[in-house]
């Protein structure tokens, strides 16, 4: 019998073009995934239309009304909430906000979040002004392990673009879009394959740790 497709929790912030990507790839049977629930921390995230036209469960949880010292105890409902979907992997895909350190432990190896750099280059905003203003000839995204750390856990994997000289923010942004699509569906398969593991900080591929993020 084959094994039952990975449950995954995708969490979004806005626009969700990432998760729509991982909608296609699961209805086309490209990767072998169920996305059990789509959360965001903005009530108004355009993705939640894209999740509930689909047919997934939805769940908004707004922080708006609590101080920012209540952080932690926000980040304990929404992931107990999640949790309760039973998700094998949760998946950050445009999702703004640094989760705390006690919600992401038991979470080890098992949530992951696309970044539009190639980190360990420009963690956080405007990555695509930064390495047009840095004067990068390629620039990329990147697959990573989520530490408590802004955009900085383990790497499992990149894409590269190399920068043109007529390049705009929103022209690199537009071509890479499509390559960050493909990197994150790629690197849920190979976690869904069992491809992938986290131990300790170094991801294993096939068994074999990495030395440097896989290229896509
Ligand atoms: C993506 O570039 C993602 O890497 C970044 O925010 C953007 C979100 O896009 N963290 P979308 O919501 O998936 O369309």
């Amino acid at each position: 019998m084959p094994a039952p497709p990975l449950r995954v929790a995708v969490l979004i912030s806005g626009r969700g073009s990432n998760l729509q990507a991982l909608i296609a790839a699961q209805r086309s049977g490209e990767v072998a995934i169920d996305i059990v629930v789509v959360a965001s921390n903005r009530p108004a995230a355009e993705g939640l239309h894209h999740a509930a036209a689909a047919g997934i469960a939805t769940l908004a949880l707004d922080p708006g009304h609590m101080p920012a010292s209540d952080r932690a105890r926000y980040d304990a409902e929404l992931f107990g909430r999640i949790a309760a979907f039973t998700p094998d992997l949760i998946v950050l895909a445009g999702f703004m906000r640094v989760l705390d350190a006690a919600v992401l432990a038991p979470w080890a190896g098992r949530i992951i979040n696309v970044h539009p750099s190639l980190l360990p280059k420009y963690p956080g905003l405007h990555t695509h002004r930064r390495a047009l203003e840095a004067g990068d000839r390629v620039h990329g995204a990147s697959v990573h392990f989520v530490s408590a750390e802004l955009d900085a856990g383990p790497l499992l994997a990149c894409t590269e673009i190399a920068l043109k000289p007529s390049d705009t923010a929103d022209t690199l942004a537009a071509r890479l879009l499509p390559r960050e699509h493909a990197l994150l569906c790629r690197c849920v398969q190979w976690i869904a394959d069992g491809r992938v593991q986290l131990r300790g900080n170094t991801v294993h591929f096939d068994e074999t740790p990495l030395s440097e993020p896989l290229r896509v």
